[in-house]
């Protein structure tokens, strides 16, 4: 009898991006989307604060995209949800993200940062998914000395978090590391610096100034100013993650950083002059964070190195197109800029 040689069959891959409908989840949705992969992207969100349907509102007509309202911590939501989209690979964005949130209470980033990632990582293994990537943050690497500018947080820089969001975060990472020596799970870790861009809620530094500024308001800038942060375009950060789920070896992490160390100050300085205020008017000097850590540095050598990953967007252009998105786009963070949001900045910035 003649045999026919059939091709095999390649199954399509469906990721399960969590916290999809935030800042950097969206930007990961609408990235991978415009680039045109054959895959299914299964869009999970809790839906609170800080999660918006209006950032994934235009991509929903895309028969590639389906989005499902649902908790991380809930297991039985994230199996049904796995098991009838069949998906193959998780990216996990979804968590409680501002520090100062969680310096007003820390309960919220215990259950999601670490409950809900025991439990997507528990749901993904007993589903058997070929790979699991945890969005980390360099800050579980807690704070560098001012004066070294040379030292920069490595991939075995020990994990010394200093507040409870960054605390949360490291317990996850440790949960991830411990599902790869244990069971031998397919995990992937990311620690990126901070990230600015669309979409991105206004408590962070960058889109709370610009939309203050347009609304007239002052700026709050903590304690001296001078604390150091290492920014990069959230695009940069959205092909870092990806580069990372197709070729990063299972069982490591990865640091991705802009290589774009700037302080507080001179961060103010630049949106100040590109919307043409005043630093006399328009800075109001408060109160400090508490345990707000100095500096933040990364060393991306090894994803560079390993996997060929680098920044492609420079800061000076990429901040003006920042600002130009929130000035293009007043809508979408006014109608973020009221109500609950307005309680928060009470709370948050009133007794400074
Ligand atoms: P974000 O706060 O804008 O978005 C978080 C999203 O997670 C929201 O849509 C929210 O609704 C959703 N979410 C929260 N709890 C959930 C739950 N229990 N179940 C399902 N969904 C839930 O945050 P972001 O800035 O986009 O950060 C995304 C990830 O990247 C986080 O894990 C954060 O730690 C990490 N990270 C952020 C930065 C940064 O500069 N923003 C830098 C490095 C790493
Ligand atoms: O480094 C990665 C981290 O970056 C992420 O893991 C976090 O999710 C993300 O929120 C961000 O944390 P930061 O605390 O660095 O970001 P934030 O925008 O809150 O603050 C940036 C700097 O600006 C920090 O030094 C505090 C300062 N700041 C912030 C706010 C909101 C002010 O001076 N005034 C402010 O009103």
């Amino acid at each position: 009898m003649h045999q026919v040689d059939c091709p095999p069959v390649k199954a399509k891959r469906t990721i399960l991006v969590t916290g999809a409908a935030g800042f950097i989840g969206s930007n990961f949705v609408r990235l991978l989307l415009r680039q045109d992969h054959d895959l299914k992207l299964v869009a999970f969100d809790k839906l609170t604060y800080a999660g918006n349907m209006a950032n994934l509102s235009d991509l929903l007509s895309d028969e590639r995209l389906v989005f499902v309202k649902g908790d991380i911590c809930d297991a039985a939501t994230v199996e049904s949800t796995m098991r009838e989209h069949g998906v193959s690979e998780v990216v996990n964005f979804a968590a409680e993200s501002h520090v100062d949130r969680s310096i007003l209470g820390s309960g919220p980033f215990v259950q999601t940062n670490v409950v809900g990632t025991q439990v997507l990582l528990d749901v993904s293994r007993s589903l058997g998914v070929s790979k699991f990537l945890q969005v980390s943050t360099d800050e579980v690497y807690g704070t560098l000395p001012e004066d070294k500018p040379e030292v920069k947080f490595t991939e075995e820089t020990p994990l010394a978090p200093n507040s409870p969001y960054s605390a949360s975060k490291a317990a996850a990472d440790c949960l991830v590391r411990s599902y790869f020596h244990t069971f031998g799970m397919p995990v992937l870790t990311t620690r990126c610096s901070n990230n600015y861009g669309p979409y991105q809620f206004p408590e962070k530094l960058i889109p709370l100034f610009v939309t203050n500024l347009i609304e007239g308001k002052q700026v709050p800038l903590y304690g001296d100013g001078l604390n150091v942060r290492d920014w990069l375009y959230v695009e940069d950060h959205c092909e870092a993650i990806w580069t990372v789920l197709n070729k990063g070896k299972f069982g490591e992490v990865y640091n991705i950083g802009g290589n774009n160390e700037l302080n507080n100050r001179t961060i103010t300085e630049v949106i100040l002059r590109e919307m043409g205020a005043s630093w006399e008017k328009s800075v109001k000097f408060v109160k400090d964070r508490p345990g707000h850590d100095r500096r933040y540095a990364i060393d991306a050598s090894k994803i560079k190195n390993e996997l060929g990953w680098e920044p492609r967007f420079r800061f000076d252009s990429a901040i003006v197109q920042t600002i130009n998105w929130y000035r293009s786009n007043e809508q979408w963070w006014r109608d973020i800029k009221s109500g609950e949001y307005l309680k928060y900045y009470q709370m948050q910035y009133a007794q400074r």
